[in-house]
């Protein structure tokens, strides 16, 4: 039972007690600035420029032998990445690799696995995910010569904020093939159980792959319990590598010789790639997953970051996440519920990822005046103002700040100043 007081001293006290902390001075946090959209697009670290700064002076110093220095570290690159990312997922080293973004390793999974048969055409999805995984969708069903209308099923969600799961399962009906499904909900920030959605799934023998884009960095996840298929994460967001980082891809081991859906040379074995054979013979691992050259600059902040989020450890910036999103709907519930406001996601932690969806009808002009405030958050429609205190660079004393300035916002009416007319991204 967490308990918590509305006082500042209260939040510096939990700062010192913080044993992340001393982790903070690794982001470039700017002075005076709240930074709360690392679910979006996290801050840049020391690490990471660092990292990248190295490969392009290996680039500079070496041209083409970048490829072969350090027994080919930057040509197997994706490996060195595979391999630490692995370890926030608790999957076996070789069952993850970095290729170009989510999107596309969605339509990689999805060309891999869904073969669609009279009987058994259809790939589930729910009412609520990004649409960039719906889109790939419906074009995977196209491509097979089938109608989105039919073949994709989906589950609605009644509120336009949660789930069922119970609901998702119901519909796993004989004809269902494939389920595409977010850990965390993107707007709610609603977590779903990924064991048993996933064991619920294996058992009427459907296949299924996860987005982790909302939960990577942010919660630790045990594939070697959920067995899942496949599944696919950006590492921009709680992983702070950049935009536009390079995405992540895991394929369970046991579909290690299925045929990749989508091939190209780097997905070749390495011993026979550069014989340069027209006969695509791929690694059995995820690495026959890639598809064209490795960006190296789009993978180098990845193994910086990377470094921090091991020392930390990833249980450690779970609680962390956990106690700061439940001290932010404290100060909410304690100051804020009186103006306006209300907590949109889901308060169990086992049904909450690492953000914090407050919901208030002039969310818009809120964000807007937020940032006057130099607080970064970030605004979903319609009405939801995300708020992710990231544990590694979110510290207890920020959150109290948010809180009063959001107080402060809608007492004096500030949003009043800014127009509703909306910029191209944020
Ligand atoms: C659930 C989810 N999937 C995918 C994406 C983005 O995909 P990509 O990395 O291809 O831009 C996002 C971006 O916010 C997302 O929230």
């Amino acid at each position: 039972m967490r308990v918590f007081k509305t006082g500042l001293e209260f939040a510096r006290k939990k700062d010192q007690e913080d044993v992340l902390n001393h982790v903070r001075d690794r982001f470039c946090i700017k002075e005076n600035e709240i930074y709360m959209d690392g679910n979006s697009l996290g801050l840049c670290s020391k690490d990471a420029k660092k990292a990248l700064y190295q490969v392009v002076d290996m680039w500079e110093e070496h041209g083409i032998g970048i490829w072969d220095v350090e027994d080919s570290r930057y040509f197997l690159y994706q490996n060195v990445l595979g391999e630490k990312l692995a370890k926030l997922i608790n999957a076996e080293p070789d069952e993850v690799t970095v290729m170009t973004n989510t999107t596309i390793n969605i339509h990689q999974g999805i060309s891999t696995f869904y073969h669609p048969t009279p009987d058994r055409y259809k790939i589930l999805v729910d009412d609520l995910n990004f649409p960039t995984d719906r889109y790939a969708v419906d074009s995977q069903v196209k491509l097979k010569g089938l109608d989105p209308k039919d073949a994709v099923k989906v589950i609605p969600s009644p509120d336009r904020r949660l789930i069922s799961e119970d609901a998702i399962i119901e519909g796993m009906t004989d004809d269902v093939a494939l389920i595409l499904l977010p850990s965390v909900l993107y707007r709610s920030a609603q977590l779903l159980d990924m064991e048993r959605i996933t064991d619920e799934a294996h058992k009427r023998g459907i296949i299924i792959g996860w987005d982790l884009c909302h939960s990577i960095g942010a919660i630790p996840h045990d594939f070697k319990k959920i067995n899942p298929d496949f599944a696919v994460w950006c590492n921009y967001k709680y992983l702070s590598a950049g935009p536009g980082a390079i995405g992540g891809f895991y394929i369970n081991k046991k579909h290690f010789t299925k045929e990749p859906g989508l091939a190209g040379w780097h997905g070749n074995k390495n011993e026979t790639q550069f014989q340069l054979r027209h006969e695509f013979d791929h690694e059995l691992n995820a690495h026959g997953w890639q598809t064209g050259t490795q960006p190296l600059f789009s993978m180098a902040p990845l193994e910086g970051v990377l470094n921090i989020y091991l020392e930390a450890g990833m249980e450690s910036i779970r609680e962390k996440s956990l106690d700061i999103t439940a001290y932010l709907m404290y100060l909410i519930e304690e100051k804020l519920i009186k103006y306006g406001y209300s907590i949109g996601n889901p308060r169990e932690d086992r049904k909450r990822g690492g953000h914090v969806c407050l919901e208030h009808e002039e969310a818009y002009r809120i964000c807007k005046a937020l940032k006057q405030h130099k607080v970064i958050p970030d605004f979903r429609e319609p009405n939801v103002i995300r708020l992710a205190p990231v544990a590694l660079y979110v510290s207890y004393e920020d959150v109290y700040k948010l809180v009063h300035i959001l107080e402060e916002i809608v007492v004096n009416k500030e949003y009043e100043n800014f127009g509703s007319e909306r910029t191209l991204v944020v």
